[in-house]
């Protein structure tokens, strides 16, 4: 299986599998649950989702119905970027929990350092009360691991400088062209692993022509491509998708993007942007 059986070590010492399926967008229902279930079927051991993308109960159902050993799993969820405050953070946390229907997650966020509907606002003092509740949350055992989501460097360092306990991991948009590279050297810096969501653009890069050159010189699709490189610049890519052949198609990634292609892929530019 390759890649679904490889792990990163977090700075808590515990293991995380290299490849997550992401549930971003999915909707709850027949479509997260088949998906979900579909992904543990094929291999994957690691899911994402958090509480803003309404499905953590047919991720939940999935993963329960899979009667895989839950030590087997690692599931992520998040707290909605919008809680800032100590309380109300604990008090989701548990909400998540009973939707989830499972005793712990291995994995927690804050989902972004500012309200959806302001981004880029400063709430610092919110992060930093926010990161005690998830302090305490890890620290009751019930989420093995805590870390962040679309923190920039600011936003990071001052959870660093008022925390008992570092981010494991910033799960950050990252794909062919969006490196974030500030980010990406302080959390390697400071020992957080990144995460990379949409590492296909949300599908905006598959018309790429630069990408789809490299595809075909490795007799690979465009999608395998994209997550190859995440993979090979040290980041833990979170694919998703609806279709089973996709969900297949973007685990089987065992093949290795040569240093020089790697250079020209970081040479293209931000197709998204
Ligand atoms: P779908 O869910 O219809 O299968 P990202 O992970 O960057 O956010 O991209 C997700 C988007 O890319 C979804 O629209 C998904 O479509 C599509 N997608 C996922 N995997 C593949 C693939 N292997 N080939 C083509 N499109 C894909």
């Amino acid at each position: 299986m390759g890649i679904l059986t490889e792990t990163y070590t977090l700075n808590t010492g515990a293991t995380i599998p290299k490849i997550a399926f992401g549930t971003w967008q999915i909707p709850d229902g027949d479509v997260a649950y088949d998906a979900v279930t579909f992904a543990l079927k094929s291999g994957y051991t690691h899911i994402d989702t958090a509480r803003v993308y309404g499905n953590e109960a047919s991720v939940g159902k999935a993963i329960r119905d899979s009667e895989i050993d839950r030590a087997a799993l690692f599931v992520t969820t998040k707290l909605p970027a919008e809680i800032k405050t100590y309380d109300e953070a604990l008090a989701s946390f548990e909400v998540s929990i009973e939707i989830l229907g499972l005793e712990y997650v291995d994995l927690y966020l804050i989902h972004a350092p500012w309200p959806w509907s302001d981004p880029g606002s400063d709430h610092t003092q919110g992060n930093i009360d926010a990161w005690k509740a998830l302090e305490s949350i890890y620290k009751s055992g019930r989420a093995k691991a805590i870390g962040i989501s679309n923190f920039n460097v600011s936003d990071t360092q001052a959870i660093l400088d008022n925390s008992e306990v570092r981010p494991a991991v910033n799960q950050i948009r990252y794909f062919i062209g969006h490196t974030q590279q500030d980010v990406m050297d302080f959390c390697q810096t400071n020992g957080i692993l990144i995460e990379a969501y949409s590492p296909l653009a949300t599908g905006k890069i598959l018309e790429n022509k630069a990408v789809i050159a490299i595809a075909q010189k490795y007799d690979v699709t465009v999608a395998q491509i994209c997550i190859r490189y995440t993979l090979q610049k040290g980041t833990l890519p979170l694919p998703k998708s609806t279709h089973e052949e996709y969900i297949v198609q973007n685990a089987a990634v065992d093949f290795v993007i040569s240093e020089q292609d790697m250079q020209h892929l970081d040479s293209l530019e931000d197709i998204a942007a």
